[in-house]
């Protein structure tokens, strides 16, 4: 029997919080040669969820990876968030899992029987998302850290991309958010384990289906919620499709009381470094309080779909994501015509 170990307290910022700082990123990638292919659909050009390669006129593959350090407390729940974080950029273009392999970072000094809950907890996400584990890479690093990288498979018809926002559309998002605030609170003790708990459910739960009925309805443009928050990635989608959101702040749905823990500052430096880089192109109208302004730059781990919805059909969408696995999905704002910022915080 092994001493339990709590892996938040190996970390300082987990989950997706432990992401570089796009400013810094843009440094690296800025001057890339730029890539071409006949076959390519989406690269990294738009900041996608993923690429997309053509294979064949009637199917293309989506490739995308993620993996993080610890960003809870118990090994099988940090398996199973971290790999329904990284299936998600499948979902996330419109697309379902075909096959998945493990990444992993692991300490020599650390129970071995971790790493296998750790495991464990993956293999059960690939399996709920119908995928197949085909192996996996493993280095020895102080800090434990756990992602896949991921195969899935689309229609080209179908490729739903953050770069097709049209002006009307009504923007739905499938998961409250907080799990940074979270998370950071869980770390200081000051955590609701009501709040904890409803943290890690959010944090575990597949975009799965939320990806068939986006096919279903034919929607076109979605990206996930994760490290860069609900105000970057929306800034990313505004971006890509060249137009400009509108945020409702106060119709943005939360986990249990992430205001309060925000309003105690439990702010994790993720936030900051998004107002960092948001800043330039957001504009935050006088009636957001700084809570509401923390909470749209908080950064999620495994979050929900944020996706464009032609406004005749978004009430029927939003009931139909309520009644099928996510119960807290809202209309959280709306698309508009190209203006001087690519987001306007209301
Ligand atoms: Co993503
Ligand atoms: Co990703
Ligand atoms: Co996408």
């Amino acid at each position: 029997m092994t001493k339990k170990i709590d892996l938040l307290n190996l970390v300082e910022q987990g989950g997706c919080s432990a992401k570089l700082s796009a400013t810094e990123l843009n440094k690296a990638l800025a001057d890339l040669p730029k890539i071409t292919h006949e076959n390519l659909l989406v690269d990294i050009d738009t900041h996608d969820d993923g690429g997309v390669y053509k294979i064949r006129d009637d199917y293309a593959i989506i490739q995308t990876t993620d993996f993080f350090p610890p960003v809870c407390s118990d090994a099988y729940d940090f398996g199973q968030i971290a790999a329904a974080n990284a299936l998600s950029d499948v979902y996330a273009m419109g697309g379902q899992v075909i096959t998945a392999m493990n990444l992993v970072m692991f300490p020599e000094n650390l129970s071995m029987d971790i790493l296998k809950d750790i495991l464990k907890g993956g293999q059960k996400k690939i399996q709920e998302a119908g995928g197949v584990l085909l192996g996996g890479h493993s280095i020895a690093d102080d800090i434990p850290k756990y992602g896949l990288a991921v195969t899935g498979w689309v229609h080209p018809d179908d490729v739903i991309t953050n770069a097709a926002a049209k002006p009307g559309d009504v923007l739905v998002l499938t998961k409250p958010i907080g799990t940074g605030s979270i998370i950071s609170a869980k770390k200081n003790g000051i955590a609701s384990p009501e709040s904890y708990q409803a943290a890690i459910e959010n944090m575990k739960l597949l975009n799965d289906k939320a990806a068939l009925i986006m096919n279903k309805y034919n929607i076109k443009c979605a990206t996930d919620i994760t490290g860069f928050g609900l105000l970057g990635h929306a800034l990313k989608m505004a971006d890509g499709s060249n137009v400009s959101i509108r945020l409702e702040s106060s119709k943005v749905p939360t986990i249990g009381n992430v205001m309060e823990l925000i309003e105690m500052g439990c702010i994790p430096g993720a936030a900051f470094r998004n107002q960092e880089f948001t800043e330039g192109s957001c504009r935050f109208e006088s009636s957001v309080d700084y809570n509401h302004k923390m909470l749209v730059l908080d950064a999620q781990t495994s979050g929900g779909l944020l996706m464009c919805v032609p406004k005749e059909k978004a009430e029927v969408i939003i009931k139909e994501l309520r009644n099928t696995g996510y119960p807290d999905s809202s209309e959280v704002g709306s698309v508009i015509t190209r203006s001087e910022k690519s987001v306007y915080i209301h």
